[in-house]
This record gives structure tokens, C-alpha cells and sequence, in this order.
């Protein structure tokens, strides 16, 4: 029985294992045991112990940035982030961007304005923040996604220019180059993570990275109310502080960050040359970012030319066990006081497929062929 036959209708899944979306990168169990040992023998386990300053300190080379602030996650490096900068009022937040960009900022009491992306990368423009600014706005708050990045470099011009300051939810990005300069060190502050979904992995870490000496001081200040480093006044403290264990699973994935890319870059490619001919669907392509980590495959689905809606296809996927999800935006964009189509489209249209240290050229395979078989069978129907 070819493959073909088997989807339609499919009475077993040609996955038996479900196929998950996310990087899912870990050490070998010798390493991660030798790591973990260390923690116990040592009996420090939190509140910038050795492994959170090593960490950082590696993170800081990698980045090519003066300050790195390793935090248990991004939502809160992005509060202690926004609190750092001292930002209140009205924010530019890019429609499509992660829901936890909108609630770090509630926490704050700013409000964000959002903002239109651009069609072909899904990432803000300066067109796009332009478009969504006035004299009320007091910063913008980007986002770059999936390992790719927006227009980082003019997005921070433009809030330079009008006296804002910027920074970068910068999640899904660790690695990614714009003009030969890493991701993380654009705008006053960015936000990197360091959950199971993305390249590199300390158990849903995160990390805050400056070149400013006064915000990282106080970036240190805000994330524990035991501080670390030079002590400066701050308003409120969080707890943020990252784990030893953390900081070692991140040390080890570091480690690992070579191989994992390269591994992403030929499961990308693959996606990239099968998915070209099937009509419909658009691999979207790394546009803002010269280097991507790949951590993500992201792809445009055309209903009117594919045959099926985008949630069609994730269900025909999910019946053979192949995780497939919508894109986030940043909330329900119906009833916003100023429209965003384009947003609204990718919302309804773009799909993430699965990429990463479980995943195989093989798999890749089956899954593009499903999905073209899919758009076989859909023959025109309603979707
Ligand atoms: C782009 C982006 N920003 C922020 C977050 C929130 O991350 P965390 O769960 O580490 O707070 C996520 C989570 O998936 C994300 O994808």
C-alpha cells in the first residue's frame, strides 16, 4: 500500500507516535546525570550560583552583548524588562507576537497599540509601526519570531528618532544574525528564550540582554529582591532568578547549538524543496534574519489554491498523529479600534509544522506528502 492510498480515508495513523512541534533538544543522560551530580555535591541550587554566572557569561561571548540576564522565562524577563526601562502609557506591539508581550505589559500598566506585520515575513515594519504611531506612544516593544527577525535595526532607529525606547521580544531567536550582528543585541533591551520549543534549551529559561550598564544594574536589581551586582534603587522587584539546574541544561544545550542548527537547516531545506510544488502552501522563508537557527517551519497556507483551510490541514495532520498549530497572535484582533488585515490573514492562514531533534529527513518526507495528498483529495471542495 503506497502512502497515497493510506490517506484516505487513514483507519491507523501512518505515525504511530504523535509528531511534536518544539525543538526538544536534551543532553545525553550521562551528561545531563554529570551536571546534575555537580548541583547536589555542591548543594547550591539557586540565586546566581556558579552555573547561572557561567551561563550568562557564555551567553554574553555568544551574543557579543555587554550584559546577559538569565531569568526562569521570558514572560517575566519581559515585565522586569519594561519595568527596567521605566515605560508607562501606550505601546507598539506587532499584531502577530506572543500573548505574553500584551500581559507583560498589563503587569506594568502599559497598554499596547497594535500594529500591522509585514504580509510576506509576518514581522513588524517600520511601515507597519508608523502606520500605528502618535504622540501619545511611548515605546515600542517588538517581537522576533520563529528564527527569523523583524527590521530590528530600522525598527530601532525609528523609536530612536521619536525619543522611544525599544525592545525585543526576542523568544524564538537565539542565534540569528541581522547584518552580521546576533539577535539580542538590537534596541535597549531584548527578551530570548529558552523553552522546550526553542534551539536551546534550560527547561523554559530565559534571558535579558543589554549594552546599557545603568539597565543591566537594574535589570539585576528587579529580578530578585536579594539583588546580584552593583545594588541601585528600583521601584518593585520580581522573582526571576534562573535556577542551577537551569543553568546547566542551558550550558550543556550551548554546547550543543552548532549541531542543532545545522541539524534544523537540513530538515528546513527539505521542507522547502517538497513543499515547492504544492500548490498553496508557502514556506515562509527567513526574511528580516541573514542567519536563522530554523527552530521553527512556518508556512502560509492559500486556501482558495491549496483546497483546504489552514485548520483543515492541521486536523487531516493531527489524524496522522502530526502535530500542526495555528500561529499566536497577540489576542483576538476582531473589534480592535484600528483594523489588521494582514494579521487577521495570517491568523486564519499560517501554520507550524514540526521541526527539530526528534524530527527526521524521512519524517519531513511523509509529512509533505501527506500534505499534498491532502490538497489532492480536497479537489476544489469546500473547505
Ligand atoms: C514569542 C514568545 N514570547 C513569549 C513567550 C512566553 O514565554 P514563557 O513561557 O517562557 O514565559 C512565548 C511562549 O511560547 C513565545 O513564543
Amino acid at each position: 500500500m503506497t502512502l497515497l492510498q493510506a490517506a484516505v480515508p487513514h483507519p491507523s495513523p501512518i505515525f504511530s507516535q504523535r509528531v511534536m512541534l518544539g525543538q526538544h533538544n536534551v543532553p545525553s543522560w550521562d551528561r545531563y546525570e554529570a551536571a546534575m551530580r555537580d548541583i547536589f555535591e555542591r548543594r547550591y541550587y539557586t540565586n546566581q550560583g556558579p552555573l547561572a554566572r557561567r551561563f550568562e557569561e557564555r551567553l554574553q561571548d555568544f551574543l557579543v552583548v555587554r550584559h546577559v540576564v538569565c531569568v526562569t522565562n521570558v514572560t517575566i524577563g519581559l515585565m522586569m524588562a519594561i519595568e527596567a526601562l521605566g515605560v508607562h502609557g501606550r505601546v507598539l506591539v506587532p499584531g502577530v507576537s506572543n500573548t505574553a508581550a500584551r500581559h507583560a505589559l498589563a503587569w506594568c500598566g502599559a497598554e499596547p497599540v497594535f500594529c500591522d506585520v509585514d504580509p510576506v515575513s509576518g514581522h513588524l515594519s517600520v511601515a507597519g509601526a508608523q502606520a500605528a504611531h502618535d504622540d501619545q506612544i511611548k515605546a515600542l516593544l517588538g517581537a522576533n519570531l520563529w528564527g527569523d527577525a523583524s527590521a530590528a535595526p530600522m525598527l530601532t532607529a525609528f523609536a530612536a528618532a521619536r525619543g522611544m525606547p525599544v525592545l525585543f521580544d526576542s523568544a524564538h531567536s537565539l542565534g540569528c544574525e541581522i547584518a552580521g550582528r546576533r539577535v539580542g543585541t538590537f534596541g535597549q533591551i531584548e527578551v530570548l528564550g529558552f523553552g522546550e520549543g526553542d534551539i536551546l534549551n534550560a527547561a523554559g529559561g530565559a534571558c535579558v540582554t543589554t549594552d546599557d550598564d545603568e539597565l543591566a544594574a537594574r535589570l539585576r536589581n528587579i529580578r530578585s529582591s536579594y539583588g546580584a551586582g552593583r545594588p541601585v534603587p528600583v521601584v518593585k522587584t520580581s522573582n526571576g532568578r534562573m535556577s542551577e539546574a537551569q543553568a546547566a541544561l542551558g550550558l550543556l544545550s550551548l554546547d550543543d547549538f552548532a549541531v542543532n542548527r545545522k541539524r534544523n537547516r537540513i530538515l528546513f531545506d527539505a521542507y522547502l524543496s517538497q513543499l515547492r510544488g504544492v500548490a498553496g502552501i508557502r514556506v515562509v522563508e527567513p526574511h528580516g534574519a541573514a542567519v536563522s537557527n530554523h527552530q521553527s517551519l512556518v508556512c502560509a497556507v492559500d486556501e482558495r489554491v491549496f483546497g483546504l483551510s489552514r485548520d483543515r490541514l492541521i486536523d487531516r495532520l493531527s489524524a496522522d498523529n502530526i502535530e500542526a498549530r495555528a500561529v499566536d497572535v497577540a489576542q483576538d484582533i476582531d473589534g480592535l479600534a484600528r483594523p489588521l488585515p494582514t494579521t487577521g490573514h495570517i491568523a486564519a492562514s499560517w501554520l507550524m509544522l514540526p521541526i527539530g531533534a526528534h524530527v527526521d529527513v524521512a519524517m519531513v518526507a511523509t509529512v509533505c506528502e501527506i500534505i499534498g495528498t491532502a490538497s489532492l483529495q480536497a479537489d476544489g471542495a469546500s473547505v
